[in-house]
């Protein structure tokens, strides 16, 4: 009785490795002895998460009934950020990209570009400093070669006005 009680809490949750990622489920390994299996993963509301093969999934299970299954969590240590300190939040994903709000303040990162879309533009309420150019009007106009229509004839340079 209480053997059989002990097992069940058992079969209540379950840590196994990720196989491969589909829509909505995981496929996961959970041990040797067990057949692997296509579970629903729980994502939370506003943040959508694709796991790599060889994370850890946390899965709980209804009365232990291991046909009755769901993902919970995917930890995958390989890329947990390290340098964070108590406190401090970031988004990030194998590739090194992320986005850490540290104490330090904001921080975006990105091995290619970063697109901003928006109906209704884009405002920055301090200062913009670059360390390359600035292209407006889909590239047309640069801010360090841009000419200026000048009234004595012709055009003038960028600096001078
Ligand atoms: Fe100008």
């Amino acid at each position: 009785m209480f053997d059989n009680l002990l097992r069940r809490i058992k079969l209540l949750f379950g840590v196994g490795t990720v196989r491969k990622v589909e829509q909505d489920t995981i496929v996961v390994d959970f041990t040797e002895g067990e057949l692997e299996k296509s579970i629903e993963f729980a994502q939370g509301y506003g943040l959508q998460v694709t796991p790599l093969a060889d994370a850890k999934a946390v899965a709980i299970f209804n009365s232990g009934d291991r046909a009755q299954g769901i993902v919970i969590k995917v930890v995958d240590r390989r890329f947990t950020p390290r340098q964070q300190k108590p406190g401090e939040v970031s988004i990030y994903d194998y590739l090194g990209q992320f986005v850490a709000l540290s104490s330090d303040g904001i921080e975006i990162n990105s091995i290619k570009g970063i697109k901003f879309t928006s109906v209704e533009g884009v405002t920055f309420n301090q200062t913009i400093t670059s360390d390359g150019n600035v292209r407006s009007n889909g590239g047309a106009n640069t801010l360090n070669t841009h000419t200026h229509p000048d009234p004595q004839g012709g055009k003038t340079s960028a600096g001078s006005g």
